[in-house]
């Protein structure tokens, strides 16, 4: 790919960029949220048209802009989303969209042969006559892959394939996309995560927005030099141990002794379909620790922070804040003894995008004084508040007037932290606080995340980030259909068992 440009109105998503890969090879796209990277892929994949550049394959350049064009060219893209029809076998999918080949209905039976074949060949477990619906996330992974093959794919991008696995899942793609690299396939793996790419890539091109930062062999570089080429300065993500460091009389043992913030027993939620997403769940955080709650997503933990704040009802079990049941209580109560919530999706319900900045960080207490009295709100004293928190959370606006939708993510999140730390909570229920930032903006999180374990506070922090749980927890939990199936000491951590809890496997 030489001198690919793509401007989303005025956004310029890829600049000038150039990407050289060959056959055989495994080449990392490395790089930020929102650095341009499926945006590139999309345009390899000929599902975006750029404004300038062009793409050679074996040396030819190639008309732009048809997934047709592409497949015809052996180009195969593993999306973020996975792009498979659940009611339908593994074969129907496979089948999918494929011209026609005169007949009405495409030959199952030997697209099952041909499946098969192609799945032992590349020792990849796939069932042809298996449904979508019920695989796991990683052996739906493994059919759009398989999808690619079939269609001839000699250039194979993944997206961000890692987000969704365990990590003994995590290894067994590496292992998949090593012997398809040994056979000849040139594979293009997009990552935000610098140890996948330290261990799974030969060469790396590495995204700033939009524009090529570097490209360089894996075996020349390391995680710290690509962290400051990713962000353009060193940053360093904040540990617990840097905790521990700054307090010394944080010695890490367990927390036994510690006051309960928030008991959780025996809980359970039912969705819309009457199925259980939570199933029993059972757990405790106490002052002055973060409990992580570990899981690959869709194992409940979203319900189970629902259920928690308030915003789902628990059709059973028991949920105590400060010792005070509050299993049927408001939002409004569980705030009143101490919960602050940072939800998961900014953008529909922490924030109200089209209200300005001090509106939303004073969104919370409006009703309460000093911000209204006697029923009429307080315009001056909200405007305190907001400079407070603007200044303390380092809020970067034109002013507080600006409205929360304008801002880039981190800014946004920025908000969401600071209405909810700022009342010195003693729980916080923090879920995927990091998720989409970039690594300073995650950085700032997870300080104000430590900050709060400092200053007294239980933290409870659901995360399917791996990396951020070790960072930050005194212990972990790890969710697996709806239940709490193991535990973990600080000290005891091994990451193997954590991946086989994970995926449900008694460990
Ligand atoms: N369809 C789109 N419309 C408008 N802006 C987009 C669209 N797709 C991506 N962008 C913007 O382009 C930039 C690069 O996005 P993307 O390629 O998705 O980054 P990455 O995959 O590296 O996270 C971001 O600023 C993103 O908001
Ligand atoms: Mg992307």
């Amino acid at each position: 790919m030489r001198g690919i440009r793509v401007a989303f109105g005025p956004v310029v998503a890829n600049d000038d960029v150039d990407l050289q890969v060959a056959a055989g090879e495994i080449h990392a796209l490395l790089g930020e949220n929102g650095a341009g990277k499926s945006t590139l892929m999309r345009v390899l994949a000929g599902l975006i048209v750029p404004v300038a550049g062009e793409v050679r394959i074996d040396g030819a350049v190639e008309p732009l802009g048809s997934p047709h064009e592409a497949m015809r060219l052996g180009i195969g893209m593993v999306h973020q989303h996975f792009m498979l029809v659940p009611t339908l076998t593994v074969a129907e999918n496979v089948c999918l969209g494929l011209p026609s080949t005169g007949r009405f209905l495409p030959d199952l039976k030997a697209a099952g042969r041909r499946i098969r074949d192609l799945a032992s060949r590349h020792s990849l477990e796939i069932d042809p006559d298996a449904r979508i619906a019920d695989l796991s996330v990683a052996g739906r992974q493994r059919v759009e892959i398989l999808k690619a093959l079939f269609r001839g794919a000699r250039i194979l991008i993944l997206d961000e394939p890692t987000a969704v696995l365990t990590p003994q899942e995590t290894e067994g793609l590496f292992r998949i996309l090593r012997a398809l690299a040994a056979a000849g396939t040139a594979i293009i793996f997009i990552s935000h995560k610098l140890n996948e790419v330290m261990a799974l890539t030969e060469t790396i091109t590495v995204l700033r927005q939009g524009r090529v930062a570097a490209t360089l062999r894996t075996a020349d570089t390391d995680a710290r030099a690509l962290a400051r080429l990713m962000v353009g300065a060193d940053v360093r993500l904040p540990t617990l141990e840097d905790e521990r460091a700054a307090a010394p009389h944080d010695d890490g043992k367990s927390n036994a002794a510690a006051r309960t913030i928030l008991a959780v027993s025996g809980l359970v939620c039912r969705d819309a379909d009457g199925v259980a997403r939570v199933d029993g769940a059972s757990l405790e955080v106490g002052a002055g620790e973060i409990v992580g709650l570990a899981g690959v997503d869709g194992n409940g933990q979203q319900e189970l922070a629902e259920a928690i704040v308030g915003l789902r009802a628990a059709e059973a079990g028991r949920i105590a804040i400060s010792g005070e049941d509050v299993t049927r209580a408001s939002v409004a109560r569980r705030i009143a003894l101490g919960l602050a919530h940072i939800p998961e999706d900014r953008h529909h319900t922490a924030l109200v995008e089209p209200l300005a900045i001090r509106d939303n960080i004073a969104l919370e207490r409006i009703g309460e004084p000093p911000l209204s009295r006697r029923g009429w709100i307080d315009r001056k004293a909200v405007a305190r508040l907001a400079a407070e928190v603007m200044a303390a959370f380092d809020i970067r606006a034109s002013g507080p007037g600006q409205t929360a939708g304008t801002l880039s993510g981190g800014n946004q999140q920025k908000i969401v932290l600071g209405r909810a730390l700022s009342r010195d909570p003693s729980l916080v229920v923090a879920v995927q606080p990091a998720r989409g930032l970039d690594v300073g903006a995650t950085a700032f999180v997870h300080r104000q995340l430590l900050a709060r374990r400092a200053a007294g506070a239980g933290v409870l922090l659901v995360s399917t980030e791996l990396d951020e749980i070790l960072a930050l927890s005194d212990r972990i939990l790890v969710v697996y259909k709806g239940r709490i199936v193991g535990a973990m000491a600080r000290r005891d951590i091994s990451v193997e068992r954590l991946g086989l809890m994970m995926a449900g496997k008694a460990a």
